[in-house]
């Protein structure tokens, strides 16, 4: 890869992080988040789904009155607005829509862990960990990977996306939407690097191993490249680097 855009999700999370909102994830508009106009296109829906039910009842049905318009309609490309469709990938990706329990942090997997109430504020500020979600990152720095690869697609910025911990593959997914939303799905490459076994025991005597039993941060790889399908983004511009970051990431520097 000879330019390879390293926006990590870490660096990502310490920008995002101050946004907050209380009522984003029911309805209300979030941090960063265009006022989003659909009417228009739920009428354009309706009117098709109208046209198609009565071209398939073996052509005895009557055309309804107004059908010239409505297949007028009909034969117009399918209007999708962008703004709500990534709004709706990001609140799927953090479990905001689905009001998906929290996760106390601590040691052990999933089913040891203490699992707390969903919470609308931590869950968009990603202040705790979180269950039957694809990223823990939370909305707002969800949000902040959308609104940089759409910056730098909208900009004309040369360069890749690259998460060095993808833990479910959540933010990942974000950047790969965004960038297929945006027609640059060919141009562009996104980079997943994680162990895909959790986090390493320390190298020095100061450190402990705390984090190498979390058991919930351990995430194959094959449960991401699931989860990346499972949005319909995984293609042949989707890379996966596995192993500790001090092997694998000089060796992505250098491709
Ligand atoms: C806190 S999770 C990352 C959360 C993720 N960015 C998200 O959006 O939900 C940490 C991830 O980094 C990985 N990881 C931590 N240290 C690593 C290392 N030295 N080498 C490779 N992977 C590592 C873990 O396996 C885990 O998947």
């Amino acid at each position: 890869m000879t330019k390879l855009s390293m926006l990590l999700t870490m660096q990502l999370a310490l920008v995002a992080f101050a946004a907050t909102s209380d009522t984003c994830a029911t309805g209300g508009v979030c941090p960063g988040t265009a006022d989003v106009e659909v009417n228009g296109n739920l009428q354009l829906l309706q009117v098709g789904v109208s046209v198609r039910s009565a071209d398939t009842a073996g052509g005895t049905a009557q055309a309804p009155a107004g059908a010239d318009a409505a297949l007028a309609l009909a034969a117009a490309p399918a209007v999708v607005d962008q703004a709500l469709y990534l709004d709706t990938v990001r609140d799927t990706l953090t479990g905001a829509i689905l009001r998906t329990p929290g996760v106390k942090p601590g040691s052990g997997d999933a089913s040891s862990l203490v699992h707390i109430p969903y919470d609308e504020q931590t869950r968009w500020q990603g202040a705790s960990w979180c269950d039957y979600c694809y990223t823990m990152a939370g909305g707002a720095r969800v949000q902040n990977v959308r609104d940089l690869v759409q910056k730098t697609i909208s900009e004309g910025i040369p360069g890749d996306f690259l998460e060095a911990g993808t833990w479910r593959g959540g933010c990942s997914i974000m950047a790969r939407v965004v960038q297929r939303a945006m027609g640059e799905g060919e141009n562009r490459n996104t980079y997943l690097c994680d162990s895909f076994s959790g986090l390493p025991l320390s190298s020095q005597k100061k450190d402990g191993n705390a984090w190498s039993r979390m058991h919930f941060l351990e995430v194959s790889q094959k449960e991401v490249e699931d989860n990346v399908k499972h949005f319909n983004a995984l293609d042949s511009n989707v890379h996966f680097r596995k192993g500790y970051f001090s092997q694998s990431l000089p060796k992505v520097r250098r491709s």
